[in-house]
């Protein structure tokens, strides 16, 4: 693995950059571009419809590159033998890191499809609660943890 690392470093590095670019700045746009302008809509189920339809969109754009950053990370932490290394434990907060994110993300997906449910039935209260965990506290929290995450990335490749 460390040879297979260092063939295609270029190419490893690079995915797993990109993927925390999309997975990061996806939540970044849909929270703070795209989120106040669905809550001007009037229309109470309209408007959570519209949320429901984005996330759903936002959720599938996310979901292939949160498995290439694992995979990625996967191949690093191999390849540069990072768990014996003396910066296993910036390598251990990011393996942390990544998994409080999808799991955060995996219950906001099963809100998301609840609240659909909800809206379906009529209980607008019901989905109203669940989609606004979601932008409240649910995507800013990944944010932040993303955030932290690309800084201890930053400096892991500094230590190389
Ligand atoms: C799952 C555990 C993770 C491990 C073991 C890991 C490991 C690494 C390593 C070793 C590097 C340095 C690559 C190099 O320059 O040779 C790196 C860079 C990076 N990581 Fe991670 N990572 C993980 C998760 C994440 C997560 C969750 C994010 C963001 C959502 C992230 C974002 C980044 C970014 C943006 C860089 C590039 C920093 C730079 O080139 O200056 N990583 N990561």
């Amino acid at each position: 693995m460390a040879e297979f690392f260092s063939e295609y470093k270029t190419y490893i590095v690079f995915l797993h950059v990109l993927s925390a670019v999309v997975w990061v700045g996806g939540m970044i746009a849909m929270r703070y571009a795209a989120h106040p302008s669905f809550l001007q809509i009037e229309s109470p189920a309209h408007r959570l419809e519209r949320i429901a339809h984005a996330l759903k969109g936002l959720f599938a754009i996310v979901v292939p590159f949160v498995v290439i950053l694992l995979v990625t990370a996967v191949i690093m932490i191999i390849g540069l033998g990072l768990s014996k290394s003396e910066f296993s434990m910036i390598s251990h907060a990011k393996e942390g890191i990544w998994s409080v994110m999808a799991i955060n993300l995996f219950v906001m997906i099963t809100r998301r499809n609840r609240a659909v449910r909800l809206l379906n039935e009529g209980n607008m209260v019901g989905a109203k609660f669940s989609l606004e965990l979601i932008g409240k506290y649910m995507v800013p929290v990944n944010i932040v943890l993303g955030i932290v995450a690309i800084f201890l990335g930053v400096t892991l490749s500094n230590l190389f």
